[in-house]
């Protein structure tokens, strides 16, 4: 999977579909050779593949200890620096001591190695017996300033995905200043591709845009302290004729939850470089002599076949190797949460009687959302007073958990531990514990301000007040929210050189905060929240078994949502609710089983007043709770289709396949209804052609290969309908 050819000196770096090729050139530079399609034949690769040492134009500058004919800007560069020579956007920039800018870093050995290392204090893909994965790690140095990067590679064969970082090491004798660090960097000698991002805001999270590369830098980024509502860290690079089904697509997430960047720098040769890292805007780190610095883990995924074949290794690789514990391969329990059903108008009483209602149509779990804990009576209040509200909740919360499993629920809590109010007792014991900028008024979101992670004992101070809860009251589900950015980003325990560093390190606080706790207590679900999907990302599924999607509960606008977020990720992280109508986010009425159809393919529940459902309605849970409990094998474990997109088309369908492909799933909602709507044909996918398909509700029967290859027709029905069609396989190989 991971080859050295000494002779020609190239690495080989092999996936079921993909190759990855870096030449040492001179025995110094990494050039990078290609990332694509897979190909067995490499030698005579640098002579193969034209790639000229001898520059083209007069007017590059040569780096003279490559070559008196050499220019980096004209090649495609393993780990660009800055200074001599390349100026795209390079996937390192250092600041020496002596005021210098200059890096060159040379190749000074490598070692190839069975499996993968943990990352230190950041949160990393992990293996398990029988994948056989490889690593290889390159060392490069710099001799003048004694800094060296080692350069991560993982090879998941059967995923088709690499993983990239980098470690930085000052061996020198005087501090650095890093002031970029991408974990990745991949060099094309094109540009004919299109950029896919995922752009939002709260409540509408995740709308993928797709345009063609334009010469310069394209990017996205945030610079939020959280990856954002605004943009997420997974990003592509397609063909520009690529489709569902067709054509070369590459795929780039980052493990990280933080300020991210990641773009296409489209240089004057029309050589495009994508690259993903820390955001350097507002970013640098000082690095002692003998320290070192870890860039968080990017994960490459590389399809030929189109977005749907990248998605689905996404999904696999997100689902088995990002996300841990015991919840993975596991059903989650349906769940109803109150925040929609009552806000913050609840107590003991009111909760109560939600659960039993819930309890009597199937609920398995109770989540007591936002409003339990100090004297919090709105949004102004108590944050980091993480005991009972007893004008609500008079003998706390044990009595509340003894009640809820009397009904043989489970019960979840909600907490937002990275936050302080103003007023609470918290702020009035620790006035700078939270992140300000010494002088200036701190701004305000939602009335809070953001505790200083960066800062061990406010790590500590949360592990040790959460473990307490935690083992007090017997929760077996909480909900970690984040309802703000950060804004004026400084610490007080940090020196001024240090004070770039902030918003990094409180990344790696909170994912020391959160991965003791998970260590402490394994046997509880945590779903992550940031005011929806505002921290939706690789960083927060390594500690987070799902991930609150959207404050947007509308069945429709969860469409576009949910089709946004299934490029990069599986519905099975997703939290979806089924929620009241007129909805609360967009006054839109859509029919009860519409909202249960679109809810269901996610980790489902339930956020409304269960008391102001008809009997029907309460019926129609029942059901829905039946079937979901069902079919979230398929929903969870199986292959997922994006057979129309609502961007494009006037309906969205979803289909599921169970692994053994004898199960179905099809969703179609009608996006919005047109008069004299002609019937309209589309094909599925993923089917055994030679198999017959029973419609649970019909009885009607499809041969798999007419359902592929001719189709089902609909026509536009009612605005915002929907159905859900299970085909059943009912004969394999049968004799047409
Ligand atoms: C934002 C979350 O996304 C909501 O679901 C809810 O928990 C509120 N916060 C509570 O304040």
């Amino acid at each position: 999977m991971i080859s050295f050819d000494r002779e020609q000196q190239i690495f080989h770096l092999q996936t079921e579909h993909s190759s990855y090729l870096i030449g040492i050139f001179a025995g110094k530079c990494l050039l990078h050779i290609h990332y694509g399609r897979r190909v067995e034949h490499c030698a005579d690769m640098f002579a193969m593949m034209d790639k000229p040492a001898e520059s083209r134009y007069d007017w590059n500058p040569k780096c003279m200890e490559l070559g008196e004919q050499f220019a980096l800007c004209e090649q495609t560069l393993e780990l660009p620096t800055f200074g001599d020579g390349d100026y795209r956007s390079p996937g390192f920039h250092g600041e020496y001591a002596d005021g210098s800018t200059v890096s060159k870093l040379y190749y000074t050995g490598h070692r190839i190695f069975a499996g993968k290392q943990a990352l230190g204090e950041l949160p990393s893909a992990y293996t398990e017996a029988g994948d056989q994965t490889v690593t290889l790690e390159i060392t490069l140095a710099d001799q003048l300033t004694g800094l060296r990067a080692y350069l991560y590679y993982t090879v998941y064969p059967a995923w088709d995905i690499i993983t990239r970082s980098v470690r930085y090491e000052n061996g020198g004798t005087a501090p650095i200043l890093l002031k970029k660090v991408d974990s990745a960097v991949v060099d094309f000698d094109r540009m004919n591709f299109d950029f896919v991002h995922f752009y939002g805001t709260w409540a509408r999270e995740r709308q993928m845009e797709r345009r063609p590369l334009f010469y310069g830098d394209q990017s996205v980024d945030s610079s939020r302290g959280a990856s954002s509502h605004t943009q997420n860290p997974f990003v592509c690079l397609s063909a520009r004729e690529a489709t569902e089904d067709f054509g070369e697509v590459y795929g780039l997430n980052l493990i990280y939850s933080g300020n991210f960047h990641a773009g296409a720098y489209v240089d004057t040769f029309g050589k495009t470089r994508l690259y993903i890292g820390i955001n350097s805007f507002d970013f640098s780190w000082k690095l002692d002599c003998g320290e070192s610095f870890q860039t968080p883990e990017a994960i490459l995924a590389y399809s030929h076949s189109g977005f749907a074949a990248l998605s689905h290794r996404m999904h696999s690789f997100v689902h088995k190797r990002i996300c841990r514990g015991q919840f993975r391969d596991i059903r989650r329990p349906v769940l109803i949460n109150n925040w929609e059903a009552t806000y913050f108008d609840f107590d003991e009483e009111k909760l109560v009687k939600l659960a039993e209602k819930a309890a009597s149509v199937g609920v398995e779990l109770m989540v007591l959302d936002d409003g339990w804990f100090g004297h919090r009576d709105d949004d102004r209040s108590s944050l980091g007073d993480w005991y009972e509200h007893r004008g609500r909740l008079p003998g706390g919360l044990e009595p509340l958990v003894e009640r809820i499993h009397a009904l043989g629920m489970k019960f979840g809590l909600w907490v937002e531990p990275e936050m302080i109010s103003e007023d609470s007792e918290l702020y009035r014991a620790h006035p700078d514990w939270c992140i300000h900028t010494a002088g200036r008024r701190c701004s305000e979101g939602r009335h809070q301000l953001v505790l200083d992670l960066s800062r061990p004992e406010v790590c500590d101070y949360l592990i040790e007040i959460l473990s307490r809860l935690f083992s007090r009251v017997s929760v077996e589900y909480i909900k970690w929210d984040m309802n703000r950015n950060m804004t004026e980003v400084c610490s007080a325990a940090l020196p001024p050189d240090r004070q770039r560093e902030v918003a990094h390190r409180y990344m790696i606080g909170l994912y020391r905060v959160l991965g003791t706790l998970k260590q402490r207590f394994p046997h509880i679900l945590m779903e992550g929240c940031a005011g929806g999907g505002g921290r939706f990302d690789l960083g927060m599924l390594c500690y987070f078994d799902q991930i609150w999607l959207s404050d947007d509960t509308d069945a429709v606008e969860r469409q576009y949502i949910q089709t946004g977020s299934s490029y990069g990720y599986p519905f099975s992280v997703m939290g979806a609710h089924v929620s009241a109508c007129p909805n609360h986010q967009t006054g839109r009425v859509t029919p009860f089983h519409t909202r249960g159809y679109a809810a269901m393919p996610g980790q489902f529940g339930y956020e409304l007043d269960l008391d102001k459902l008809t009997e029907g309605e309460l019926e129609e849970v029942r059901q829905q709770i039946r079937l979901y409990k069902e079919l979230a094998p398929v929903f969870h474990d199986g292959t997922f289709y994006r057979i129309c997109s609502p961007e494009t088309d006037w309906k969205t369908v979803w289909e599921f396949v169970s692994p053994d492909r004898k199960t179905v799933v099809v969703e179609i909602f009608t996006v919005q209804a047109q008069a004299a709507a002609p019937m309209e044909r589309f094909c599925l996918k993923g089917l055994q052609p030679d198999a017959l398909y029973t419609d649970r509700l019909t009885g009607r029967q499809y041969w798999g290969d007419v359902l592929m290859h001719i189709g089902l027709m609909r026509a536009r029905k009612q605005d915002y309908d929907g159905e859900m069609l299970i085909l059943e396989q009912t004969a394999a190989g049968a004799k047409r």
